[in-house]
């Protein structure tokens, strides 16, 4: 037995995907357990790449229990639409479940995320959302009046509940913002008939990871976005709406924190970001380009560039601390090749002079910090083919056992290139 998190320890797009696919496929049953389509994973398998937005990487194996825990926003609509496309490639979703408590995206929700951005784009403060209505969705969890899983699949009361929620909402929308009023009746009827689709997948998922755990098996814990984009521990207010480090996954799933064995922490062998919110050692030159163009850096869910630069030690040292990383997973090292010198921040330098080698707590001290870089020796070997650790070329070892020396955690796998099989374990 066993419970294992996998967690993003930066900016997301980690590469998370496909360890989870990988270690999936040693997991007898996978939960997804916060945020919702904001999320992207790439898997790729036997020549086919699958992007999962909502449902468990782990859905790949047949056999394996794919769970939707308690802490999700899901948005029903772009849910079936991932079933449907999943179903096109033979997968079938017998031992697919979602917990009754998962909040519901709705129109309004993407509606208002939309309006909120423009309203802020006005005075140059957006935070450059996925638009898919997560915050306003995790807005009304928290407020005590978002519509469930089990609301949508119970017809009366999902429309005694959408009606309600949905002329509030309306008014926001008209009033606060100017924009135009959904048609409720239209929601209800579409949402009705999703909620008939989705009905014979609700179960307890706290109740079922129980049991997994109870008959000896292994669970593995799906962490989505990331560290740094943590509601409380991220680059406020530049981050999501839910808690992507361990505990939020923990309390999302519905299972207790001391059964977890191991906490894999997914670090690229570089930094990216997308969207708005500070990036200490961004690059803006054609080296960040080139990282761009070569490890293919644009948004899985909304296609949009991501920003680049070097590997940064101090916020992969904060996630650890705040993960309880047990394991690093260092990917996309292939992406490094053909640059001369590479450099990696081990540590800060504030305008007094002063070092830390710690994670600012807000943004107005972290805009006081400047990266204090180490440089290392590029290399230009193609990677790709490589499948042991043996294999790497001598530079290549190096630079993964001084991140591992800088973090102070062990690094137990390696990418080196998108299949499932370019990944080396240490
Ligand atoms: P996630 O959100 O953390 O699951 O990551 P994404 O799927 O959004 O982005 C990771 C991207 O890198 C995907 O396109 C993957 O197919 C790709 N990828 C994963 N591992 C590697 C690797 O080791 N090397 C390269 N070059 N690409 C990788
Ligand atoms: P995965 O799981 C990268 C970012 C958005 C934006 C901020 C808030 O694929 O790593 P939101 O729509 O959540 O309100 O947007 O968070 N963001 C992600 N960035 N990967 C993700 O997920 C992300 N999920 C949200 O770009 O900056
Ligand atoms: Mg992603």
């Amino acid at each position: 037995m066993s419970v294992n998190v996998i967690i993003g320890t930066q900016w997301g797009d980690e590469a998370k995907g496909k360890t989870i696919d990988i270690l999936s496929a040693k997991s007898d049953a996978v939960i997804r357990a916060q945020g919702g389509n904001n999320a992207g994973h790439t898997v790729v398998a036997d020549g086919v790449t699958y992007k999962l937005n909502l449902i468990p990487s782990g859905i790949l194996h047949k056999g394996t229990l794919c769970m939707l825990g308690a802490g999700m926003v899901i948005d029903p609509r772009v849910l079936v639409t991932e079933m449907e496309k999943l179903s096109s490639y033979g997968i079938t979703f017998e031992n697919l479940k979602i917990d009754p408590r998962a909040h519901i995206v709705l129109p309004w929700h993407t509606e208002l995320d939309r309006l909120s951005e423009a309203y802020r784009s006005k005075s140059n403060s957006s935070i450059g959302t996925t638009g898919r209505g997560i915050g306003p969705c995790y807005a009304d969890k928290y407020e005590r009046c978002g519509l469930r899983m089990y609301d949508l699949t119970h017809p009366d009361v999902f429309r005694e509940k959408a009606l309600a929620t949905g002329e509030l909402k309306n008014l926001f929308i008209e009033k606060v913002y100017g924009g135009k009023a959904l048609d409720l009746e239209a929601i209800i009827a579409e949402y009705t008939d999703i909620g008939k689709k989705l009905l014979p997948y609700i179960d307890d998922v706290s109740v079922l990871a129980e049991k997994v755990i109870k008959d000896g098996k292994t669970l593995l814990l799906e962490g989505a976005q990331a560290t740094l984009l943590d509601i409380d521990f991220g680059t406020y207010p530049y981050v999501t709406s839910s808690h992507p480090i361990s505990a939020g996954v923990c309390n999302g799933a519905g299972v207790a924190p001391n059964v977890v064995d191991k906490v894999y922490g997914v670090a690229k062998a570089y930094t990216t970001r997308v969207g708005e919110g500070p990036f200490p050692t961004e690059l803006f030159d054609e080296t960040g380009d080139y990282i761009r163009n070569k490890g293919a850096e644009f948004g899985t869910t909304t296609g949009r560039p991501r920003r680049t630069g070097w590997f940064d030690a101090v916020i992969v040292r904060h996630a650890v601390r705040l993960n309880g990383i047990t394991d690093l997973v260092i990917g996309k090292l292939d992406t490094l090749a053909g640059i001369d010198t590479l450099k990696i921040c081990t540590s800060y330098r504030r305008s007094d002079g002063s070092i830390i080698d710690y994670f600012p707590s807000v943004l107005e001290e972290l805009a006081d910090c400047t990266p204090i870089y180490e440089e290392f020796c590029g290399f230009d070997d193609d990677i790709t083919g490589c499948r042991t650790w043996e294999e790497l070329p001598q530079v290549c070892k190096d630079y993964i056992m001084k991140l591992q020396g800088l973090i102070g955690t062990k690094v137990s796998m390696v990418g080196v290139g998108p299949d499932r099989l370019q990944q080396i374990e240490i």
